[in-house]
């Protein structure tokens, strides 16, 4: 029997995936059904202080060649009420942890939201969205180490509990080391979920020679297969520059192959954007069963037995 289970700033989850948050979780249907699916976790869609339609469509495709996707959906959402009451509503005896993404517009709209989680005191898990690409005229907080570090320094202490950000793609080590002294001054702040979409990618069509997503000229972020290996160079490198925090993997995840490559690089659960997308809540039980084949060929019984082992020459 192979032991797929994994515990998130404190909280047990049966089995290590999950999906990425922006992905069948913005309404209550879809939050159900991957409650009914063979997910470990769920996390709701990042929540703005107010309601959002988000940017006009079409704003999400899928690639060819199964090589990922573009998106530029721009926070479209119920406002941050919606997922405070789903989360007052739900029930926490269920073997799966909520967790909740925050994405405020600004400091003072975290603040707010975090403000009325806290006060609601329930015990789910709040994590904050530094790295949405796609707001028109509102840069991602990940790349602004120093304002991201503010943040954290009005954020962490009102949340007190144990939390987690979830932080752009980083493509310099100088960055990797910046963010991780940041990362590092927090205490309850207890994990990093690596990589939100690698922002402002172009998909042009060739015959019609136009973009394919019509927000913000076409740029969008990036997902799936093609955006694997950047994911897992961040979710090792600040693996190895976090410790006693965790790491969740995302990015490039379509079976169990490429969900324990994430656990290899460091990853302590995997989260499935793209892929979930295309396939459906269904594709929990399928990656679950891949990773367990992989696991159990090479001998290995948990997932601890493997984490952040990867090897270099
Ligand atoms: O556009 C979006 O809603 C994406 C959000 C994110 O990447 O965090």
């Amino acid at each position: 029997m192979v032991d797929l289970s994994t515990t998130i700033a404190g909280a047990h989850l049966d089995n290590v995936f999950f999906n990425a948050s922006g992905v069948w979780c913005q309404h209550e249907e879809e939050l159900q059904a991957l409650l009914e699916s063979g997910s470990g976790s769920l996390i709701t869609k990042s929540a703005t202080y107010e309601h959002r339609e988000g940017n006009p469509s079409p704003r999400y495709l899928p690639l060819p060649s199964g090589i990922g996707s573009i998106n530029s959906m721009g926070l479209p959402n119920e406002g941050y009420e919606y997922y405070l009451n789903y989360a007052r509503k739900f029930d926490y005896t269920h073997a799966k942890p909520l967790f909740i993404s925050l994405s405020g517009l600004s400091l003072a709209d975290n603040v707010k939201m975090v403000e009325a989680f806290v006060q609601a005191n329930l015990p789910c898990i709040l994590e904050v969205n530094f790295s949405c690409p796609n707001v028109p005229g509102k840069p991602q907080l990940g790349y602004d180490i120093d304002a991201m570090d503010a943040a954290l320094a009005t954020l962490a202490p009102l949340i007190k509990k144990p939390f987690g950000i979830k932080l752009p793609p980083y493509f310099d080590i100088a960055h990797f080391d910046q963010v991780a002294a940041v990362v590092n001054k927090y205490d309850n702040l207890a994990y990093v979920t690596c990589i939100n979409s690698v922002g402002n990618g172009l998909a042009i069509d060739l015959d019609t020679e136009t973009a394919l997503i019509k927000p913000k000229d076409g740029f969008g972020g990036l997902g799936g297969l093609m955006v694997l290996n950047t994911a897992l160079a961040n979710v090792n490198a600040f693996y190895r520059r976090l410790p006693g925090k965790q790491v969740i993997g995302v990015g490039g995840v379509v079976s169990g192959k490429e969900a324990f490559l994430h656990i290899l690089a460091g990853a302590s659960a995997v989260q499935i954007g793209t892929q979930l997308k295309e396939e459906g809540p269904a594709m929990f039980d399928r990656i679950k069963k891949e990773l367990t084949e992989i696991m159990e060929k090479k001998g290995y019984k948990s997932v601890e037995e493997f984490r952040g082992k990867v090897k270099t020459l």
